[in-house]
Order: C-alpha cells, then structure tokens, then sequence
C-alpha cells in the first residue's frame, strides 16, 4: 500500500532573518518541502514552550524554530531565548510521549536562502521517517 502520509510542519521564522530567507527562497525559486505553513514573528525570542507544544496539539507533525544566527538578533538575545524554549519543550515533548526530533531550533541569516530551504526539507523528513503526530493517531492531548 502506497503511504498517503503529508506532513504538517509548522516553522516560527523571525522576520529579520529567517522569514526573509524564507521570502528569497521564493524569489530565488528555490525549491522546498510545500509542507510548511510559516508563523511570522518579530523575533524568535516571542516563542514560548507553550506555543510550540500548542502547534503538537493542534496536529503539526514537526515544528522549527528559526532565528537570527547568533550575535544578530535584532532584539539582542532573543534567539538565545528561543533556543533555551525549544529544549525546554524537547524535554516536555518526550516526557508525554513525543519524539523530541520532532522540534528543532535553527539560526538562518536572512541571506541564507538555500539553509531556510534546507531546515524545511529537512523537518518534513524527519515527520516521514517518523509518522503522524502521536497526539494524532493516539487521540490524546498534551
Ligand atoms: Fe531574529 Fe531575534 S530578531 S531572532
């Protein structure tokens, strides 16, 4: 039997950087997973654990988080912030039963078209290899 299975990947990109990556990705005509819904911030460092575990619950088979490299937040440390969050709800993750690969952090520079196309590609990947979202299939709540 054939595997129907899509993805759905939610990618919190902060507009300086990785949403405009994002944005030349497009303009470039760079090819990337169609799997991604982006949710535009201002920067990363408005992420917080629940938002990320809220998206699971809401039926994201992957997450990422992408910022500014490091140095380049725009709001200082924002990006730090963020990655602290994504560990934090890798933990959180695993603890109710979910793959924590399902989460990532990336620093993408707003130039870097082709490492925004790469995270994407990426994470739709990873949700393949691991299958609908738990919460999914298992009908349960975090
Ligand atoms: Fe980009 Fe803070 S402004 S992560």
């Amino acid at each position: 039997m054939e595997n129907t299975f899509e993805p759905k990947v939610v990618a919190f990109c902060c507009h300086y950087c990785a949403y405009s990556a994002a944005d030349l990705a497009g303009s470039m005509r760079l090819e990337y997973s169609p799997n991604v819904r982006i949710v535009r911030l201002m920067c990363t460092g408005k992420v917080d654990t629940l938002h990320l575990l809220k998206a699971f619950e809401d039926g994201a088979d992957a997450v990422f988080v992408a910022g500014c490299e490091e140095g380049s937040c725009h709001f200082q440390e924002g990006n730090l912030f963020a990655r602290q969050k994504v560990i934090e709800a890798k933990k959180l993750l695993k603890e109710v039963g979910i793959e924590p690969e399902r989460l990532e952090m990336y620093h993408i520079a707003a130039s870097n078209s082709v490492l925004f196309a790469k995270a994407a590609d990426e994470m739709t990947e990873r949700a393949h290899k691991l299958g609908p979202n738990p919460l999914k299939t298992q009908g349960k709540s975090i």
